[in-house]
């Protein structure tokens, strides 16, 4: 007998860390679905823990209305269930369990055809596993630190780095008139784009990324220069996957049994300590944490992300699973999850944005 491949519901959850944006990708996949292929939508709450648990609610069209220019995720998001590795919330040191088949069963029983992933590089991950039990899945790619192959940006980026850089404009002032370097700490775990791309739209003096060695006297002397050279205060932006001098992360928490087992956070303070230490310039830092992760999206994000949902949702009408959805140049393309599950885009030392950087006086403390 023939199985029945028409799509009739839909089924969206948002993974991982949340992003500006996430509600306007939901709306497009839930909007596109309804008025263009008549299909009903169901969310599923706070992202794979909603599928273990069968958390869902219906979704229709004024459920997502207004949400467009909303920061976060209407339906929750969880950074930390595994449906292959669940670990039940509370239950102290449980061992984990693979719920997997579980899931399966809650997609059947609700009559889900389509599941719609958001999410990061371990939301994704999980994805393609799904898709190899037989579920159909699309994955859209969010975070704000920019790291998922297969697109060359992702949503909620572009917000991030508008808060970095609106965090240097303000810091640039207050370290002009105490002549001190400000070290700002910028989020986006091993990869460099978040304080690249926002350090130098608030044109910070030093920046330093995990893609890119650098050595401590190399920033001392960055600073001497400057102080030298009358400009009596620097600008550090630094990424909090920035390792030590030893080639030691600076780890805020150790976590057990998720997709990523350190919380990094710290190189920032360690940083200005050194530099309040060895120069005679005095130092202080920032930690701009949630910040980047929080409020509305820009328009940038708010169109790309409306973008996203709608290809994803045209994506799975075609008949294909176990992909993503990408931008590559100006286009929205597909892209098979494989060549994104358990990967990374890093920045390219060498690459043009480093060396416009570089070319108007911007060091990486490596030079
Ligand atoms: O991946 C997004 C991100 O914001 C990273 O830049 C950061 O390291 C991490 O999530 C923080 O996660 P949490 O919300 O668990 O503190």
């Amino acid at each position: 007998m023939a199985t029945d491949t028409r799509i009739r519901r839909i089924g969206v959850l948002t993974g991982g860390g949340d992003c500006p944006g996430l509600n306007a990708v939901i709306r497009a996949v839930v909007k596109t679905g309804i008025f263009e292929f008549g299909l009903e939508a169901f969310g599923i709450l706070d992202g794979y823990d909603g599928l273990v648990r069968n958390r869902m609610i219906p979704l229709t069209e004024s459920d997502v209305s207004g949400i467009l220019t909303v920061g976060g995720t209407i339906l929750g998001s969880s950074n930390t269930a595994h449906p292959f590795k669940y670990v039940a919330q509370g239950a102290g040191g449980s061992e984990p369990q693979d719920l997997s088949d579980r899931c399966v069963e809650n997609l059947r029983n609700a009559g889900i055809d389509v599941l719609f992933c958001i999410g990061g590089d371990g939301t994704l991950s999980i994805a393609h596993d799904l898709a190899a039990k037989g579920i159909r899945v699309v994955g859209v790619p969010k975070t704000i630190d920019n790291d998922i192959c297969g697109t060359d940006v992702t949503f909620g980026f572009d917000t991030a780095v508008h808060i970095v850089a609106e965090a240097v404009d303000r810091l640039h002032t207050t370290a002009m008139s105490h002549h001190r370097a400000m070290v700002l700490e910028t989020m986006g775990r091993h990869a460099g784009w978040l304080a690249l791309v926002g350090g130098m739209a608030g044109g910070g003096d030093i920046i330093l990324i995990p893609e890119i060695a650098y050595r401590m006297e190399r920033v001392f002397e960055v600073v001497e220069d400057r102080a030298r050279r009358g400009k009596r205060f620097s600008i550090i932006v630094v990424a909090e996957g920035v390792r030590l001098p030893g080639g030691e992360y600076v780890i805020r928490q150790e976590v057990a049994d998720t997709h990523h087992k350190m919380r990094l956070g710290g190189i920032g303070v360690w940083m200005a300590h050194e530099i309040d230490a060895a120069t005679a310039t005095e130092s202080r830092a920032v930690v701009l944490g949630h910040m980047q992760r929080g409020g509305t999206p820009t328009a940038c994000d708010r169109v790309l992300a409306t973008q996203f949902g709608h290809a994803a949702l045209v994506e799975a009408m075609e008949g294909h699973t176990d992909v993503m959805v990408g931008r590559k140049g100006t286009r929205i393309v597909p892209v098979p999850l494989s060549h994104v599950a358990n990967r990374q885009r890093l920045v390219e030392p060498d690459s043009q944005i480093v060396r416009a950087a570089r070319a108007v006086g911007t060091s990486f403390g490596d030079e």
